[in-house]
This record gives structure tokens, sequence and C-alpha cells, in this order.
């Protein structure tokens, strides 16, 4: 009987490297997103990888409407039920201060939007026992930066959702994993200036796995990031609020 994982964002690129990862172990996969072309055709790849079955669903996470088909159909699978986030979006700041209704989104994509599934989700895991639940957040949750704050409010929120999550789940045997990524070369960073220790896709889809294998409660990927944040939370407020890194 082979694992499910739900992937909610599976158009994201680390997402992509992640779904390669668990379809070479044979488990099945309900990609979950908006582009239902991209998400085809990652199924088409994804199949002649190893996965059991591969499933395409449409999800916009500021639409709870099209939560209900996903977790119909996750309720219909046989053996342990996985999910794991990487939804997020990220306008500039600028674009931001300019439009403060913006707001709202980019909290429902990190953060509201993926809870709103994730509560809907965690009866039928305690119910089965197991299974994890990995949350993509960002290292950006860690300390309120000129650059990128109200993104980084949406990480902190979904971080501090999911340690709560944690406390719940693991009660029922369920491993949930906060994600804590620094730059990842992706579309989400295209563009933009050059960032100091740069990872890969494939480097953070293999420190999640490897974070689930070893029953990790929050990782960081690339992994120096811990020690950055470490520096960054305890640099003292008075000069923090001086500094734009
Ligand atoms: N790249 C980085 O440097 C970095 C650093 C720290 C954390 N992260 C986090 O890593 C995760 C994956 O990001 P990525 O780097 O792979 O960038 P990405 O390609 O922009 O991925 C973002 C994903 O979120 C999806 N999404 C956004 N709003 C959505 C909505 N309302 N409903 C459904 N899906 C929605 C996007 O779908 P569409 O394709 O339809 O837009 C896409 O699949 C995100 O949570 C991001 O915040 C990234």
């Amino acid at each position: 009987m082979s694992d499910t994982w739900i992937i909610l964002g599976a158009t994201s690129a680390i997402a992509r490297a992640f779904m390669r990862d668990r379809a070479e172990t044979g488990a099945t996969l309900i990609l979950c997103g908006r582009d239902m072309d991209d998400m085809k055709a990652s199924a088409a790849d994804l199949h002649a990888r190893g996965a059991a079955d591969v499933h395409v669903m449409a999800l916009d996470v500021r639409n709870a409407k099209t939560f209900t088909p996903i977790l119909d159909l996750a309720a219909n699978q046989h053996g342990m039920l996985n999910a794991a986030v990487f939804t997020g979006s990220m306008p500039d700041q600028a674009v931001i201060d300019a439009d403060p209704s913006l707001i709202d989104g980019v909290i429902m994509d990190s953060f509201t939007g993926p809870a709103q599934f994730l509560q809907r989700l965690a009866p039928m895991m305690e119910v089965r026992g197991g299974g994890a639940v990995v949350g993509v957040g960002s290292v950006a949750g860690d300390r309120g930066r000129l650059g990128n704050y109200v993104y980084g409010a949406a990480k902190a929120g979904f971080a501090t959702y999911m340690s709560g999550l944690r406390n719940r789940l693991g009660r029922s045997g369920v491993h949930v994993m906060t994600v804590k990524p620094g730059p990842v070369d992706t579309a989400m960073t295209w563009g933009l200036d050059s960032m100091p220790f740069m990872t890969t896709p494939d480097a953070a889809a293999h420190d999640i796995s490897k974070g689930l294998r070893k029953g990790r409660n929050v990782i960081y990927t690339a992994g120096i990031w811990r020690l950055v944040m470490l520096v960054i939370r305890n640099v003292p407020e008075p000069i923090f609020k001086k500094l734009s890194i």
C-alpha cells in the first residue's frame, strides 16, 4: 500500500524537485495548484519516475471551495496521508506600499489559505495515526525586515501555526516539519539582486527529504541559515531598526 502525498503549490520549482523524490519512493501524488497544464506535464514525468498514481487537482488557496474535491480524494486513499505546502507569493515591498490592499492576498497565499486546508485535513490524519506534514515557511519569517516585512509576517504566522499543529498532531503520531529556506534559485527570486548562500530547488528538496527521514521539527535550507538567523534574531532592536539588510 503506497503513501499518499498531497502537494499544495505543485508548480513551485522546490515542489517539483520534492515530488520527483517522492515518486521514486513509489508514492501516490496529488498535485494541487492553479496551472493545470504545468501539473499535467509534471504528472507524466512523475509516473515515469515510479509514482504509484498521480492526480492533478485545481487549487486556489484563496478559495476554500477548491479544497473540498481534494479532501474528498484524500479521504478515499488507502495508507498514510501526507501533505506538503509550497504555496506563497512575494510581491515587491514597494508594490505593497503603493497598494496595501495586496496584503490580504500575501497572507492568504502563505498562511491562512494553507492553514485552512491543513485544519480540514488534520482530523483525517489523526484517525490514521501517522504520516507527515511539511510546511515551507521562510527565513523572512524569523524577523521583520525593511525589504519584505509583509511576506515575512505571513511566513511568521505560518511558522507559529505549524508549531501548534506539530503540538496537536504529534500526539497522534503525525510528523509535522517546518522548512525555512533562505534564498532558492526559483521563479520567486528571478530578477532580484544576487543573494548570499543561495541554494537550488534540488538541494532544498534533498534537505526536506533528509529532515523527514530524521524526524526533524524545523529545518533551514541551506543549513547555514540556521546560524545566520540566530545572529540576525539576536541583533538588539535599537540597532536592527537602523539596518537595511
Ligand atoms: N525561492 C526562494 O528564495 C524562497 C525562499 C524562502 C521561502 N520560499 C518559499 O518556498 C515556497 C515555494 O516557492 P518557490 O521558490 O518554488 O517559488 P514559486 O515557483 O513562485 O512557488 C510558489 C508557489 O505558490 C503557488 N501559489 C501562490 N499563490 C497561490 C494560490 N493563491 N493558490 C494556489 N497556489 C498558489 C504558485 O502557483 P502558480 O504557479 O499558480 O503561481 C507556486 O506553485 C513558497 O512558499 C516560498 O514562499 C522560497
